[in-house]
């Protein structure tokens, strides 16, 4: 579910018509849809009103400050694993009571940060990770019963993304459930379990629908029932995934004989899912195909000197035309995050909208700011 729909032949994300966004900044761009990302949040916290719980949003799907923003006003807390995303997530008005830090690597300047920053909650991932935890936390001062400087407060697990069953998560949560029951049964004073993320969307039309929050849900609170915990989840790709899209123009159609290319000014260091995990977004033209107009199989690719730089992979498309704008859908998550400036290309820009108001909230990094980074050493 999504709001990007089409108005009078144009595609529109709410009642912004994206072709218009076009004009105004250029392309590509990232386009959000405020509408969807407040429903979609809705949707998932709402099906856990009744039970006491926290929905930490995962920045990493889509850590733009708007972005988050926008979920921090309907009361989410933030699942952060970084430094820099801790610090996104205070600038954008999630209360430290409301953050989750999880990761593998933290470091110690990043334990001592979530230290001093007061968050609700470190999820330690390694005995090291917990002995220097300790140590920092002792060193300001902090005292717990047990273990030196900490408490322990609850377990967390994440078991994957994109998950389209809800088998997988029953198994993991009985687990929890029982691991919750012999930490008490060892002492320790287990007030909350973090579900992690990993619910998956639909990623095209045809595709098989992936469970709804509600069933979700139920898997979840039936697990957790006689747990008398705090329900805290991470979900990313749920909240922010169909909320974005993609926007490029198309440059050139190049055809040989065994295959037809559409080449677009969008690439790899735009949106790197495709050539990295081999994901599927769907394409559409954002001027609405006429009834019976042509369509043609092709490869979409980007202008990035590499074989790998590619949108869409031998697919049936409506036939577009040099200067065309296309839409490349479900990109909100996983897409401007990974974004990047490989072959010199400017950092693509993010765009939210709200109703008929759209603001720009990432602009481009043009060329001219890259190349000015670059320092020419005295000795040169
Ligand atoms: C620890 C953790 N929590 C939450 C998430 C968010 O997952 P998703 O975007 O699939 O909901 C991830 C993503 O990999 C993760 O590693």
């Amino acid at each position: 579910m999504h709001h990007f729909a089409y108005r009078d032949g144009v595609l529109h994300a709410e009642a912004v018509s994206v072709a218009t966004i076009a004009e105004t900044i250029g392309t590509p761009f990232y386009c959000y849809a405020s509408a969807t990302l407040e429903r979609h949040y809705r949707v998932f916290a709402g099906a856990f009103a009744d039970v006491p719980s926290l929905v930490c949003y995962a920045m990493k799907a889509n850590s733009n400050q708007a972005v988050v923003a926008t979920l921090a006003r309907l009361g989410a807390g933030a699942d952060v694993v970084s430094h820099g995303e801790l610090k996104r997530a205070r600038a954008a008005g999630i209360s430290p009571d409301k953050i989750m830090f999880s990761g593998i690597g933290k470091t110690a300047d990043e334990l001592a940060l979530a230290v001093d920053e007061g968050i609700l909650c470190i999820n330690v991932e390694s005995e090291p990770e917990l002995t220097s935890l300790s140590t920092i936390a002792a060193s300001k001062g902090r005292n717990a019963e047990k273990l030196l400087g900490i408490r322990v407060v609850g377990i967390d697990l994440h078991i994957g993304s994109q998950i389209t069953e809800l088998a997988p998560f029953d198994d993991a949560f009985a687990v929890l459930s029982r691991l919750v029951r012999e930490l008490r049964a060892d002492g320790h004073a287990i007030e909350h379990v973090d579900l992690g993320g990993g619910l998956g969307i639909p990623y095209h039309d045809g595709s098989e629908q992936p469970p709804l929050p509600a069933a979700y849900a139920e898997v979840a609170k039936r697990a957790t029932r006689d747990l008398d915990c705090t329900l805290i989840f991470e979900p990313g790709r749920i909240i922010v995934g169909n909320a974005g899209i993609l926007l490029t123009r198309v440059l050139y159609l190049k055809r040989s004989e065994t295959r037809n290319f559409v080449i677009v000014d969008a690439a790899m260091n735009d949106l790197i899912r495709p050539t990295l995990y081999n994901a599927f977004h769907e394409v559409r033209p954002v001027k609405e195909p006429a009834k019976g107009a042509s369509r043609i199989v092709a490869d979409v690719v980007g202008p990035v000197c590499e074989s790998g730089d590619f949108l869409a992979l031998d697919r049936e498309i409506d036939e577009p035309s040099p200067g065309d704008l296309l839409a490349v859908m479900s990109a909100g998550a996983y897409g401007a995050v990974l974004s990047g400036t490989y072959n010199t290309r400017a950092l693509v820009p993010e765009v939210l909208v709200k109703g008929s108001r759209w603001a720009l909230v990432r602009p481009r990094v043009e060329v001219e700011e890259l190349i000015a980074r670059d320092r020419l050493p005295g000795w040169l």
